[in-house]
């Protein structure tokens, strides 16, 4: 279909993996794959569901068909999945990170100029060590009352997020590298992280490096965030940090987020939730959503279009004209689709 405008990108048309999600992800889902055709990004996209299915020897897994297409394309979108309570399986999320080894979660945060937050011009991006550390989920009784959690962490993992992390920074275009550590507490394990970071450091030289203390991490962000640029973390300290660095742009409902895996597997996703409260009733900000597709872009290289989209999306803000309620207004989530949709042509 896109191809019809722009025969030339016939031959380098790619294939997404969607997966909508529940509650309003296939809401948000709908506005992105609007705004994508607007804009004419050379993609198709393969939809497909994530429900729990138990293989033959009882092992919780995703559906192979999805998985199939997740291998065969590489890249996916993906709304947020419910976990019901008690519902006997694991976490999806949880399911898919292991499944595809999505070992590095990023997340830019970006102030929004026209959405007003106690912090304007922030402009990072937290890399979290998504497999290991203190989430290893090693945890036993020693004696009645006595407990005992393991805080793993292996030179390889270190080393990949490290080597990632300035990877992305080359290719985004970033100054500065950060590693967030505890190594003077911590000396083993935070000490063996740090010096992974370390040694990478002295392979990209031209991006500047600098280790900080997590505490006083926290002090400075909240004093003066744009002092930052591309943060590594192991995965407890980059849960907490990347939530905090989402509340310094006003919150979860804008924040993007992309997971890495290996095998060049990569899923984008926006970190909010299934927010079945509004679910159905065509009230849902899709902009996490879509700044999340845009990353998927730069991801892919395609950096004219994600630009676009951006652009389009941020001035709609801007503009306060057409707003979901979240972020102040009262249109509805295809009214504020259709306004990016109409500003993306507009820049063409
Ligand atoms: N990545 C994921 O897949 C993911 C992340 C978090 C929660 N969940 C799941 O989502 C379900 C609901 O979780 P919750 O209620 O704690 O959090 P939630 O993020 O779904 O909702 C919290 C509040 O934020 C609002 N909200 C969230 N996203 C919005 C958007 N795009 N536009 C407008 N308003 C938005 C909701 O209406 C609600 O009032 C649970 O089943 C949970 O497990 C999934």
């Amino acid at each position: 279909m896109y191809a019809s405008h722009h025969s030339s990108l016939l031959l380098t048309l790619q294939t997404v993996t969607l997966i909508p999600g529940d509650g309003i992800g296939p809401e948000i889902s709908t506005a992105v794959m609007r705004i994508f055709e607007a804009a004419q990004v050379p993609i198709q996209w393969d939809e497909r569901n994530v429900t729990a299915i138990q293989g033959p020897g009882g092992n919780w897994m995703i559906p192979p068909n999805t998985k199939e297409s997740m291998d065969r394309n590489k890249i996916g979108l993906k709304g947020p999945l419910k976990t019901p309570v008690a519902a006997g399986h694991p976490s999806m999320n949880l399911l898919l990170r292991k499944t595809f080894d999505l070992y590095a979660n990023v997340r830019p945060c970006m102030s929004i100029e026209g959405y007003k937050t106690p912090y304007t011009d922030v402009d990072l991006v937290t890399i979290r060590e998504n497999t290991e550390g203190e989430y290893s989920g090693i945890e036993h009784v020693i004696v009645d009352g006595v407990v005992q959690s393991i805080k793993l962490i292996t030179e390889d993992a270190s080393e990949r997020i490290a080597k990632y992390a300035f990877e992305y920074a080359v290719n985004n275009q970033r100054s500065s590298v950060t590693a967030v550590h505890k190594a003077n507490i911590m000396r083993m394990s935070d000490g063996l992280f740090l010096r992974k970071c370390r040694e990478a450091a002295e392979n990209y030289k031209d991006i500047k490096f600098t280790e900080m203390y997590l505490d006083t991490v926290c002090l400075n962000m909240v004093q003066d965030p744009t002092q930052f640029d591309v943060l590594v973390m192991p995965n407890l300290y980059g849960d907490i940090l990347s939530d905090l660095c989402a509340g310094l742009i006003g919150g979860l409902g804008v924040t993007p987020s992309g997971n890495i895996g290996t095998n060049g597997v990569a899923i984008f996703e926006s970190v909010h939730g299934t927010a079945p409260d509004i679910a159905g009733a065509d009230l849902a900000n899709p902009t996490a959503l879509l700044l999340s597709a845009v990353m998927m872009l730069r991801h892919m290289g395609l950096h004219a279009h994600a630009q676009r989209i951006q652009t389009a999306c941020f001035n709609t803000i801007q503009d306060k004209r057409v707003l979901t309620k979240d972020l102040g207004g009262n249109a509805k989530c295809s009214e504020f689709t259709a306004a990016i949709c109409e500003r993306v042509q507009d820049l063409d």
